[in-house]
């Protein structure tokens, strides 16, 4: 995989409109390896929560999630904790943004599952400062649903951009500024998720 090009894309987008979309961002093998990782889980993954209130939450979001802790999972997919690792170091070294922990998990939506307009870390309160997400879905169609969508935090009725789960595709954005959404999905779809966090 090409981590200078998927650094620099996401450093220019978050300094610029805060947001970065870099398609082909993560060779096949390593989308591969990843995607086996997760489905060979399958039985671990739960029902994300917001707060404690599974039952209620469900109705908001449709996913189940497995946690992964920094450097977990096969040989095949040591490339992804060392892109970034350099990505790590280039929020730190260009946006100055002091970013220590990635906090990781994959999620899987059924068909049928999707995830209402929320903010990951509304006015700031948590220390996540920027979101993550890589896409592990090969062959995704777009009758297939799913589509992220970013919205304008000052109007938030205006869509920004809608990014399809392709396998490959890669976001970032700045956790605290964009309500987003997951449109329902018609089919399976798998991602992984992650929240760089400061000190
Ligand atoms: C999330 C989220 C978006 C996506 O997990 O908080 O907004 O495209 N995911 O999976
Ligand atoms: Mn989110």
């Amino acid at each position: 995989m090409n981590t200078e090009y998927l650094c620099s894309s996401v450093i220019d987008g978050l300094a610029g409109v805060g947001y970065a979309l870099v398609p082909d961002a993560v060779a096949p093998e390593l989308v591969e390896a990843l995607r086996d990782e997760a489905l060979a889980r399958r039985e671990q993954f739960r029902p994300a929560g917001i707060g404690n209130q599974a039952m209620r939450a469900q109705a908001v979001r449709g996913d189940s999630i497995d946690w992964l802790e920094w450097g977990e999972g096969s040989e095949a997919v040591q490339p992804f904790w060392q892109a970034m690792e350099a990505l790590r170091e280039a929020l730190n070294r260009e946006l100055y943004l002091g970013v220590r922990e990635l906090e990781c998990h994959f999620a899987l939506y059924p068909p049928g599952g999707g995830y209402q307009k929320h903010y990951d870390n509304p006015q700031g309160r948590s220390a996540r400062l920027v979101t993550i997400l890589l896409y592990l879905n090969p062959d995704w169609r777009p009758e297939h649903g799913g589509v992220l969508q970013i919205f304008d935090p000052e109007d938030e009725s205006r869509v920004l951009t809608r990014v399809e789960p392709r396998a490959g595709t890669f976001v970032a954005f700045l956790a605290e500024r964009f309500p987003h959404e997951v449109e329902l999905a018609r089919h399976e779809r798998l991602s992984l998720t992650g929240w760089w966090r400061r000190a």
